[in-house]
């Protein structure tokens, strides 16, 4: 709370969102009237079936698509009507994307150490070795700095890409299905790496359909056709 008794949303907020696409003459309503806060610290799960908006909602939280109508803050900004010089800045250094393929999330031919530092200095942060190693270590990777992604297994990869979320701090991080090519062991070690992430004081939106990553939820926004089926 501010001085002035008005919450400080520092995290990501969306307040009756709505979003249509619109294709030839036809119109997909694929958010409609969805409102939720993504607390700094808490694992939130946007959970629903396929086609119910988990990643339209996302976009728009990452700032790379905007909403027909309502309102979006990033750390305590509403972006909804921001400049797109405004909204490439909140993209590079306030919000951190991690896609269900591995193989979307990495540089196929650095190690997972130039992995996160290149992350870092897109985020304008001079990563020094050692915060390289603490953030791998982190991961339980510490003995993968030097590997390239093909000699890394799926949820090893994902890990690195996690840690590549940490650095620099960004508030925000959206993942949208990041355990969808997983076997179970390694969803629960990935899932093991978004927690340490959120006690890093990020806000983390994950987009998933998983029970063991809906188990693991602080906080979870159930999508329906577009609608908010269920939120706590
Ligand atoms: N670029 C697009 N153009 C037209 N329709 C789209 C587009 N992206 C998503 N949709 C539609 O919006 C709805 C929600 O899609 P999406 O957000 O991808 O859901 P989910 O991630 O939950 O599977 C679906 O009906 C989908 O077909
Ligand atoms: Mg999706």
């Amino acid at each position: 709370m501010s001085v002035a008794g008005v919450a400080t949303r520092e995290g990501a907020y969306c307040h009756n969102v709505r979003k249509v696409y619109r294709v030839d003459r036809e119109r997909v309503l694929a958010l409609d009237a969805v409102t939720k806060e993504f607390r700094r610290g808490d694992f939130t799960v946007i959970a629903g079936p396929s086609g119910s908006g988990k990643s339209s909602l996302l976009r728009i939280l990452a700032c790379v698509d905007r909403p027909d109508g309502g309102s979006v803050e990033i750390a305590g900004h509403g972006v909804a009507d921001a400049s797109a010089r405004r909204r490439r800045r909140l993209r590079r250094y306030s919000i951190a994307f991690i896609f269900a393929d591995p193989v979307d999330n990495l540089v196929e031919y650095l190690t997972a150490a130039d992995q996160v530092r290149l992350a870092a200095r897109l985020r304008g942060v001079r990563a020094t070795g050692q915060e390289v190693t603490e953030a791998l270590a982190r991961l339980g990777l510490a003995d993968r700095a030097d590997h390239i992604p093909h000699q890394l297994s799926g949820g090893e990869q994902q890990r690195v890409a996690i840690a590549c979320a940490m650095v620099g701090g960004p508030p925000v991080v959206v993942a949208d299905e990041p355990t969808a090519e997983l076997d179970s062991v390694a969803t629960g070690v990935v899932l093991d790496g978004f927690r340490v992430l959120a006690d890093t004081g990020a806000a983390i939106a994950i987009a998933s359909h998983d029970p063991r990553v809906i188990d693991r939820a602080d906080s979870v926004l159930r999508l329906d056709h577009g609608r908010v089926s269920e939120s706590w």
